[in-house]
């Protein structure tokens, strides 16, 4: 929430100041890119951006949460995904 923003559009206030900005869920170019899908998300959240080449202002979750509760955030980070009306318009 923090950084992400409450609505996923990484909003958050602590996210304002970073560079670069947590990543924009609601953004369908962020979705429209090559390798992202359930097994990157799952990876990036356990390992941090910096394992994935990302930003490393982005945390590693997997020691906190474990391999279950990631997956269930990467489920969780795919509801912001705008559906495909939304893209159309
Ligand atoms: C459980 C909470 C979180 C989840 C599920 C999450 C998930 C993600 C995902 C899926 C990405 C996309 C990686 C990409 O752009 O390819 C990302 C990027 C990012 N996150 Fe998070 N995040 C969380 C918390 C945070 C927090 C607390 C911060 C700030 C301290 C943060 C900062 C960032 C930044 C800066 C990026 C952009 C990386 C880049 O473009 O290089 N995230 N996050």
């Amino acid at each position: 929430m923090t950084c992400h923003g409450e609505s996923g559009a990484g909003d958050g206030p602590a996210g304002a100041a970073l560079n670069p900005k947590p990543r924009d869920f609601t953004s369908a170019e962020f979705w429209a890119q090559d390798g992202v899908n359930e097994d990157y998300l799952k990876a990036v959240i356990s390992g941090g951006g910096a394992s994935q080449g990302k930003s490393p202002l982005m945390p590693a979750w997997g020691p906190f949460l474990g391999d279950d509760k990631v997956a269930e955030v990467a489920a969780y980070v795919q509801t912001f995904k705008p559906s495909d009306e939304a893209k159309a318009e």
